[in-house]
């Protein structure tokens, strides 16, 4: 079967982009749907590129039950959350239990919770002084950035390496193992959990 991916994501779109393209020419799955709340955010101008049906959704429609039905008719096999900045309603947890990954650009749990996100991380990573850091992607529930992990990886943090250099870096790492990670759970899929 084709399992259908839904991503949610707020910004550019690089992971969104890079998990696009890894299962282009797969038959395990594809990007049945993008779902931002920015109009103007990157990853709608990728969803029209790319021929993906795409949804913006408002602070209000987004905590109805209209949304969860609508989510359904895409039968998602698994919901990905790539850079996206609300928090996700119970309510569509509870619809996909076990079934809404994230990913986060640091080691989990050090670096998380409401509010960090993007260029925030790498700065506290820096000013903590740490070695390391990395990516965490896990399963999404009601608090921010602490469901169960799924997996790690790590890159060294280098004398002299400020923001940027560590987002480049961390995108990468994302770019490469947040498609394979999605492949590795669609391929175990089970009753409720993936
Ligand atoms: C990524 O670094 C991800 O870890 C975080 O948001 C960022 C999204 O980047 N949750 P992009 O929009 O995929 O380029």
């Amino acid at each position: 079967m084709i399992h259908p991916i839904i991503i949610f994501a707020s910004g550019k779109g690089s992971n969104a982009a890079a998990i696009i393209e890894y299962f282009k020419n797969k038959s395990i799955a594809k990007v049945a749907l993008i779902v931002s709340n920015k109009e103007n955010a990157g990853v709608v101008d990728l969803a029209k590129a790319e021929r993906i049906p795409y949804t913006i959704i408002d602070r209000a429609s987004f905590q109805e039950e209209g949304f969860v039905a609508a989510l359904k008719s895409y039968r998602p096999s698994i919901i990905v959350l790539a850079g996206f900045l609300w928090k996700i309603p119970d309510n569509v947890i509870a619809a996909f239990s076990n079934r809404i990954i994230n990913i986060h650009p640091a080691l989990l749990p050090e670096f998380g919770g409401k509010g960090m996100y993007g260029g925030k991380v790498h700065n506290a990573v820096l000013e903590a002084g740490k070695k390391e850091t990395g990516i965490t992607i896990h399963y999404v529930d009601e608090v921010y950035d602490n469901g169960a992990i799924i997996m790690q990886a790590r890159c060294k943090i280098d004398k002299g390496d400020v923001g940027e250099i560590l987002a480049a870096r961390i995108h990468r790492l994302e770019h490469f193992y947040f498609p394979r990670t999605i492949e590795f759970l669609l391929m175990n899929v089970s009753e409720n959990r993936i």
